[in-house]
């Protein structure tokens, strides 16, 4: 049989629901699946806010549901600690669901369990498992609920964990896709000003690398043009006031629909070089990460795929702006000065936070995830614009010189 080319690529598996107040649906899905023994996995942060207490109320209003608190979450999720922690409790529990509830990192220690399931296995023995073979084992069913707009985790089948290296790898498996996701604005009410900015940073960065991938397809593009209409307009309202229902809920919406299309079209070189700079000897927050690359990236891709750039700036101003008119740099100096009106990366360059472009640049290339790039045509050949090695260090560079401009 011929291999049919171009073909368009859509499916939701999970059962989503999204508003104000909606996780009150929780006893209810409880009840309907059957699920009695539930492992709360909770940000440890919001914990000791009292943002997690109404899910805690919900667990105990629900009738034959027992469940277990699990809280040590570190940003970068490591695979030791879910295999020493969060797997024992699970196993010894008993669980039969995981409830994830917080931002991408709590999500992404839920999947780390969930993967592994009632085996003995290592998480990172799932890294490079074919992400649609059917894992031999009972994997943990997920219930997610972001306390952030940010990395579309709740919606994607995608975890980045760290190894014991410290390298931040990305696991992918339709196993590990949410069943439930519960997108409830209000939880995203009481969000920091540098957590709501970064966040709704990376949620931005998303809809754009995922609008402009060379994997791209009617479905994907529609999602991600709205959610780029969508954080367009409330990505700063919302930061300066996450309080706000009418923001918060736009927020929750983009993000979601960013994270469906880079489910499928995937992201591009901005989520590459971001890697190695939430480590040594960086640890910047993802998303002001997201932000501190972008101009560079949108220069860069400038040639490969302006015509969607400037439906993208349309769709984030709200402008009509004609192909003869639009210029790349338009959507560079908005993302540019996105950056600053959010105070992102705390407002310090990429010198600031370490980089020089001797030794610390050439650590950031031994990264493996510029190796496993690079090493496959089909992954460089889904930016808009190929990107090699060299494109890498020279975006680097160009990254550094953003962030000083930005200041
Ligand atoms: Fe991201």
């Amino acid at each position: 049989m011929a291999r049919v080319k171009n073909h368009l690529q859509f499916g939701i598996m999970q059962k989503l629901y999204q508003g104000s107040g909606c996780i009150s649906v929780l006893p209810q899905i409880l009840k309907k699946e059957g699920w009695k023994r539930v492992m709360l996995i909770a940000d440890p942060g919001l914990y000791q806010a009292g943002v997690i207490k109404p899910v805690e109320d919900l667990l105990e209003s629900a009738e034959n549901v027992e469940y277990i608190l699990f809280k040590n979450i570190r940003p970068n999720p490591e695979a030791v600690t879910i295999e020493t922690e969060a797997l024992p409790a699970a196993h010894e529990f008993k669980a039969d669901v995981l409830l994830a509830v917080g931002g991408g990192s709590t999500i992404d220690t839920a999947k780390g369990v969930s993967i592994v399931g009632d085996t003995d296995a290592h998480v990172m023995d799932f890294s490079g498992w074919p992400p649609s073979k059917p894992i031999p084992h009972k994997t943990y069913p997920i219930i997610a609920v972001p306390t952030t707009a940010g990395t579309g985790s709740e919606v994607c089948r995608n975890a980045v964990i760290c190894d014991r290296d410290g390298f931040k790898l990305v696991l992918m498996h339709d196993s590990i896709l949410p069943a439930y996701a519960l997108m409830d604005p209000d939880f995203l009410a009481g969000l920091p000003f540098p957590i709501a900015a970064a966040t709704a940073m990376d949620a931005f960065t998303h809809a754009l690398e995922s609008y402009t991938n060379m994997n791209a397809n009617d479905f994907t593009e529609m999602f991600s043009l709205r959610a780029l209409e969508l954080i367009g307009e409330a990505i700063r309202p919302f930061v300066a006031n996450p309080a706000v229902d009418k923001w918060a809920d736009m927020m929750s919406r983009g993000c979601t629909y960013a994270g469906f299309s880079l489910g499928i079209a995937s992201i591009g070189q901005d989520h590459v070089i971001t890697h190695p700079m939430s480590e040594e000897p960086f640890h910047m927050p993802h998303g002001d990460a997201c932000g501190m690359v972008l101009p560079a990236v949108v220069e860069w891709n400038g040639l490969g795929c302006r015509e969607k750039y400037r439906r993208a700036y349309n769709a984030i101003t709200k402008k009509n702006i004609s192909e003869g008119d639009f210029d790349v740099q338009m959507l560079v100096d908005w993302v540019a000065e996105l950056n600053r009106d959010l105070h992102i990366a705390g407002d310090k360059s990429f010198e600031d936070w370490g980089y020089n472009d001797g030794e610390v640049l050439q650590l950031m290339l031994r990264h493996p995830i510029f190796n496993n790039k690079d090493a496959t045509p089909n992954a460089a050949c889904s930016y808009p614009r190929v990107t090699r090695m060299k494109d890498f260090e020279y975006l680097i560079r160009l990254t550094n010189e953003y962030s000083k401009r930005e200041r």
